[in-house]
C-alpha cells in the first residue's frame, strides 16, 4: 500500500473539515471531488474570478459517480462561500472551524501579470497575508498552499532543487517568492505550520481552455477539437514537467496530514521529474485527439515569437516530496493526458 492509500483509508474513517480557497477554480475544484469521496466535510471560498459554478456542480456529480452518494448526501458535507481573499472578514468566516487550508486562490498566468501586475498583486500577496493572518488565528493544523515552479526564474540548474532559486522574470513570479517569504516567516514567528508546493505545470480535467490566459494543454485541446489553428511560442523546444491533477491532489492532501516536523515549513516541487518539449506535447495530445474523434487530420502547429517571462526549460527534482511527504505520482504523462482527453471530448458534447 502507497502512503497515499493509506491516507485515504485513514480519512475515509476519520472526518475533518477542510477550506479548499480558489475551489471553483481547476485544481480547488478537483481538490473538492477528491475530499467528498473521501467523506470529509469541505468548505469553499471563492469570487469566481476565474472559476466556475459549474466546476463546483461537476466536482460533486464526480463525487456521486465515484462513491454512489446521492448529490443531495454528498453537499450536505460541502459549504460554499462566495467572498473574496482580498477582504480578511471573508478568510476569517471561511476559516473558522477549518482543521486544514488547502490555499489555491490566486491569479494565475505570467501574461496576466505582465498586462496587470496590480491586480495579480492584490490577489496573490495581500490576499495570500490575509489567508495566512485568518488561518493562524483560527488555528488550523496546517497551512497548504499554492506555490509555483515560476519561482525558479533565471536559475539555470535542471532539474530544479527546491533550495537553488533564481531571479523571479515575472510580477506572477515575484508574488509566489513573497508567499514563500511569507509562510516561512509565520512559521518561525507564530510557529505556524505550513507548506508550499511549487506547481509546475498541472493538467487534467476542469482546466479552462478559454481566454487569452489559458494554459497550454487544455489552449490547444480546444483548437484542435475546433480545427482551429494551435501556435507554437518560441521553436517548440521550450519543455516542461506536466504534471496530471490527480499527482497534485495526492500531494496536498499528503502536505496537509503529514506528521513529521522535518517534512514541515518547508517547499515542495510538484511534478513528475519528466521532461516534454512542446514540440513532443502537440505530437502527444494531437494523435490522442485523432484517436478518439472522426474527421481529425494531422495539422501542423504555426511557430511565433518567444513569449516574455517564460523560462526555457523546466525539470523538477521531485526526491524531497518523495522522502519526506511520501509522494509517488502514479499518473505519468501519457496516462494523464488520456483521461484529460477523455474528460475534454466529453465536455464539449454537453
Ligand atoms: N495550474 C497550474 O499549472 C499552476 C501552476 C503553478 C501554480 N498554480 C497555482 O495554483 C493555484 C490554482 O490554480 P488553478 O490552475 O486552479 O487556477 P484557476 O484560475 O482555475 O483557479 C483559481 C481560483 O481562485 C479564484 N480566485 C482568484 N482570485 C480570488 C480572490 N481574490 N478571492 C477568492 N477567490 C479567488 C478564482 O475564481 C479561481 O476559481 C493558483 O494559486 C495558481 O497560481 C497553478
Amino acid at each position: 500500500m502507497t502512503k497515499y492509500e493509506e491516507l485515504q483509508e485513514y480519512l475515509e474513517g476519520n472526518q475533518s473539515t477542510w477550506l479548499i480557497t480558489g475551489v471553483a477554480g481547476f485544481i480547488g475544484s478537483n481538490l473538492l471531488e477528491e475530499l467528498l469521496i473521501l467523506n470529509q466535510k469541505v468548505v469553499g471560498l471563492d469570487n469566481f474570478d476565474t472559476g466556475y459554478q459549474h466546476n463546483i456542480d461537476q466536482a460533486i456529480e464526480d463525487a456521486a459517480t465515484v462513491t454512489g452518494k446521492d448529490i443531495g448526501q454528498l453537499k450536505q458535507n460541502f459549504t460554499f462561500i462566495e467572498g473574496d481573499i482580498r477582504e480578511l472578514e471573508d478568510c476569517q468566516q471561511a476559516v473558522n472551524g477549518a482543521d486544514y487550508v488547502l490555499h489555491q486562490a490566486a491569479l494565475g498566468s505570467v501574461p496576466r501579470s505582465i498586462e496587470d501586475p496590480i491586480n495579480t498583486n492584490r490577489a496573490n500577496i495581500d490576499g495570500f497575508l490575509n489567508m495566512l493572518v485568518a488561518s493562524r488565528d483560527a488555528k488550523v493544523n496546517r497551512f497548504v498552499y499554492a506555490a509555483s515552479s515560476s519561482t525558479y526564474g533565471d536559475h539555470p540548474d535542471l532539474p530544479k532543487v527546491e533550495d537553488k532559486i533564481g531571479n523571479p522574470l515575472s510580477p506572477y513570479a515575484v508574488t509566489k517568492v513573497v508567499n514563500e517569504l511569507y509562510a516561512s516567516v509565520f512559521a518561525k514567528t507564530y510557529d505556524f505550520k505550513t507548506i508550499g508546493l511549487r506547481y509546475f505545470n498541472i493538467f487534467g480535467k476542469r482546466q479552462n481552455p478559454n481566454g487569452a490566459y489559458a494554459a497550454v494543454i487544455p489552449k490547444w485541446v480546444s483548437a484542435i477539437l475546433g480545427k482551429e489553428d494551435v501556435f507554437i511560442n518560441g521553436d517548440g523546444e521550450t519543455s516542461r514537467d506536466f504534471c496530471y491533477i490527480k499527482n497534485t491532489v495526492q500531494i496536498n492532501l499528503l502536505s496537509a496530514t503529514i506528521d513529521n516536523d522535518d517534512a514541515i515549513d518547508q517547499v515542495y516541487n510538484v511534478a513528475l521529474h519528466d521532461r516534454t518539449s512542446l514540440n513532443q506535447l502537440y505530437k502527444m495530445i494531437e494523435d490522442k485527439l485523432i484517436e478518439r474523434v472522426n474527421g481529425l487530420i494531422e495539422k501542423d502547429p504555426i511557430y511565433r515569437d518567444f513569449r516574455a517571462g517564460d523560462v526555457r526549460h523546466s525539470l523538477a527534482d521531485i526526491s524531497k516530496a518523495t522522502e519526506l511527504l511520501g509522494y509517488e505520482p502514479d499518473y505519468k504523462i501519457g496516462q494523464g493526458l488520456d483521461e484529460a482527453m477523455d474528460w475534454y471530448i466529453a465536455d464539449l458534447k454537453k
